[in-house]
C-alpha cells in the first residue's frame, strides 16, 4: 500500500487552524505564527493556508504584502529599512540610499547573498525633525549622511 507522508508545513498549518478556527479573522494570527517560526511565509505556505481557510492565494499574499512584519521571501539577519516619507526624501534620503546600495551591492528590496542584511523602504519612523532615518532590526539612526549611514551597516555583525 502507498502511503503518502503529509508534508510537515501542511500538518503545522492544520494545526494553526485548529487553533485559531478557519473562518477569515485566523488569517492574520496563522501567517504571524508561520512567520515567527519560519521567518517567511513560502508560496507553498502561502497556498496551503489559503486551501485551509477557503480563500484565494491573492488575499493571503496582499496581508503579507500589507503588514511590513510578514514576509514572503526569506530575509537577512539584519533588516534595514530607511524612510522613504517626504520629510526624510527632502533631507537627502536618496544619497543615503544610494550610499547603502553601492556598499552592499544590492538594491532595495534585495538581500545579500551572505544573506546578511536585506534593505527596505518603510514609510515615516516619527524622526521626522531628525531625518533621514533608518531603522535597523530594532534600532532607529537619525540624521543620516551617507558616510554615516555606510559606517552604522559597518559596525554591524
Ligand atoms: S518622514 Fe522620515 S521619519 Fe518621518
Amino acid at each position: 500500500m502507498l502511503v503518502v507522508e503529509k508534508n510537515s508545513l501542511t500538518a503545522e498549518i492544520e494545526a494553526m487552524v485548529e487553533k485559531y478556527g478557519n473562518s477569515r479573522s485566523s488569517l492574520l494570527p496563522i501567517l504571524q505564527d508561520v512567520q515567527r517560526n519560519h521567518k517567511f511565509v513560502s508560496e507553498f505556505a502561502q497556498q496551503e493556508v489559503a486551501r485551509l481557510l477557503d480563500i484565494h492565494p491573492v488575499e493571503v499574499y496582499s496581508v503579507i504584502s500589507f503588514y511590513s512584519f510578514l514576509h514572503s521571501k526569506p530575509m537577512g539577519r539584519n533588516i534595514v529599512r530607511l524612510c522613504q516619507t517626504i520629510t526624510c526624501d527632502m533631507m537627502g534620503k536618496v544619497n543615503v540610499a544610494k550610499a547603502i546600495e553601492r556598499e552592499l551591492g544590492i538594491s532595495f528590496g534585495e538581500t545579500t547573498k551572505d544573506n546578511k542584511f536585506t534593505l527596505e523602504y518603510a514609510n515615516c519612523l516619527g524622526m521626522c525633525d531628525q531625518g533621514p532615518a533608518m531603522l535597523v532590526n530594532d534600532k532607529i539612526y537619525p540624521r543620516l549622511t551617507p558616510e554615516k549611514a555606510v559606517e552604522i551597516l559597518n559596525e554591524i555583525g
